[in-house]
């Protein structure tokens, strides 16, 4: 099973740690350094198998290596998943990481990292012990809110696609996951006068968060039916797939999560409903534009944000030529992904 994964891989190469004392699989996916040394954050939690953690690695590098080409950033592809088999405790979490900054150390920069799905930034600094090979523990910190800023600023293309015109304010946005972008696109959204519908696995905090926003509390697995203008995933990947896209009752689809579409057909479903889908690696480069642009790249705040606002103009090109073809907006991106993949980083230069 794992040799027919890595058999089949596109990528170039991966790293593989069996961490003993924990039991956890260690993978570094490295898809592609093209455009610069390999960045991506690292994910932890637990799968069934360790090929399920394997195959996330794989295919959320791919995204990576997506991401940084649809932004025009010099920067390659990769991502870290440790994949627990049990729940750990603190300690023996905090040793793993640091034993995970030294696999990471030795990689000698051809892979940098940061926070994801179950690595805040508390633990990023776990990792930073060991390897100065990590984002977010310099100029950048957080990487949620840029990632906010940039799901924003796709959601205003998407209206001015779908509405013709870019205002949020009256709109309303069902955000799936009110986590470390989550909750700051939340804010955005309500200062732009947009009306709010949240789900969140963690009732509790979800609750609070509804309370202090306005925002109109749904169960999580509801949140699919929910009508509204815009569907924001911003938690999980694949949850656009077979089974909710008939659910939907949104007219566009643009949030922070990585690989949202189960399977590339489901961009083709979404399309055939007239669902207007914002391809996830261009409108959640946000956060990673941050980190390796002020971290890597020694950018500013300003020349942060502007290229992060940078992704409103790139959707609009992206969904003009999926009208003209009357297709998904995923093959444009995709395409436009490829043309720098072969062409280069134009707008910036990689670090020396
Ligand atoms: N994990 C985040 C992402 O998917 C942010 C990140 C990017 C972390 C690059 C480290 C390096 O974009």
């Amino acid at each position: 099973m794992m040799e027919e994964l890595i058999r089949r891989w596109d990528g170039e190469h991966l790293v593989v740690r069996y961490d003993r004392e924990t039991a956890a699989w260690v993978f570094i996916a490295v898809h592609s350094s093209r455009l610069g040394p390999a960045s991506g954050g690292t994910r932890m939690k637990q799968y069934g198998a360790p090929e399920e953690g394997l195959r996330d690695a794989q295919r959320l590098a791919a995204g990576m290596t997506y991401k940084w080409a649809a932004a025009d950033f010099p920067q390659g592809g990769g991502k870290g998943v440790i994949a627990l088999s049990r729940p750990l405790q603190d300690d023996e979490r905090e040793r793993l990481l640091e034993r995970y900054g030294e696999l990471v150390e030795s990689l000698g920069g051809s892979f940098g990292t940061g926070a994801d799905l179950g690595v805040g930034p508390d633990l990023v600094e776990v990792i930073g012990r060991r390897t100065k090979y990590v984002y977010g523990l310099r100029q950048a910190g957080d990487p949620g809110p840029w990632t906010a800023l940039g799901v924003f600023t796709a959601m205003q293309a998407l209206a001015a696609e779908l509405f013709g015109s870019a205002d949020l304010k009256g709109r309303t946005v069902a955000v799936q996951g009110t986590g470390a972008a989550g909750l700051p696109l939340c804010k955005r959204l309500v200062s732009a006068g947009a009306g709010l519908k949240i789900a969140d696995l963690d009732g509790a905090r979800v609750k609070a968060i509804a309370e202090e926003l306005g925002a109109t509390l749904v169960e999580a697995d509801a949140i699919y039916d929910e009508e509204c203008d815009i569907f924001a995933p911003c938690a999980v990947g694949g949850v656009l797939n077979s089974g909710t896209i008939p659910r939907l009752r949104c007219k566009g689809i643009a949030g922070s999560a990585n690989n949202q579409l189960e399977s590339p057909a489901d961009a083709e479903a979404l399309h055939r409903r007239g669902i207007l889908y914002a391809p996830d690696f261009v409108n959640n480069a946000g956060g990673a534009i941050a980190l390796c642009g002020m971290e890597a790249l020694g950018m500013d705040e300003d020349a942060v944000a502007q290229k992060i606002l940078g992704i409103r103009g790139s959707l609009e090109e992206i969904f003009q030529e999926a009208r003209e073809n009357d297709e998904s907006p995923l093959y444009a991106a995709e395409a436009r992904a490829r043309r720098v993949l072969v062409r280069g980083v134009t707008s910036l230069t990689p670090p020396a």
